[in-house]
């Protein structure tokens, strides 16, 4: 049984996210995607809201798991005896973080493996502080988002902008 973890902040799930998850199932037994806390980030969704909008989004791949998670992914990998993580790369300036990233979970676990997919090129340029930008100001988020949550992620934001 290969379990992978497709980990991250997810606030909110993109598109490319989507697609990431999708390619990255094709390539293991179970996929589990992990709400995980980013200390260098102040999410604007609730753990719950970022749980609800990536099962959502990912409820008709079968063989995908969605959980949150507050603690190291090293620990969240080898309580899962997971074979790999997935992240997805749009940059090269991304490229680097993932380097230091796997870089330091390698000096964490010695079993730690990252599989890097590159994302699809017509969303490269996505990412979710654009999304949540977008929203803020009532713009079209539709080609960045599921139309599972579009919804709830423009109706949130501009909650959002109506109170500041
Ligand atoms: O979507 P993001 O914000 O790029 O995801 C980053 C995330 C959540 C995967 C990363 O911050 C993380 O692994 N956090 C858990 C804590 C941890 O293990 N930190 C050490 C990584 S070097």
């Amino acid at each position: 049984m290969k379990t992978m973890i497709f980990p991250g902040s997810f606030d909110p799930f993109s598109l490319g996210h989507v697609d990431i998850a999708r390619r990255a199932s094709l390539l293991c037994d179970r996929l589990l995607v992990a709400v995980m806390p980013n200390r260098g980030k102040n999410p604007v969704f609730s753990v719950d809201e970022r749980l609800e909008m990536a099962r959502r989004c990912l409820c008709d791949i079968p063989n995908v798991e969605v959980i949150s998670f507050d603690g190291l992914l090293v620990d969240l990998y080898r309580s899962h005896t997971a074979c790999a993580v997935i992240r997805g790369l749009r940059s090269e300036s991304d490229f680097r973080n993932e380097a230091e990233m796997a870089a330091a979970n390698r000096l964490l676990c010695k079993e730690y493996e990252v599989l890097l997919l590159p994302c699809r090129m017509d969303l490269a340029y996505t990412s979710s502080s654009i999304i949540r930008e977008v929203a803020y100001y009532g713009g079209d988020i539709s080609g960045m988002v599921s139309p599972a949550i579009s919804e709830f992620v423009r109706t949130r934001l501009q909650e959002r902008n109506e109170r500041h």
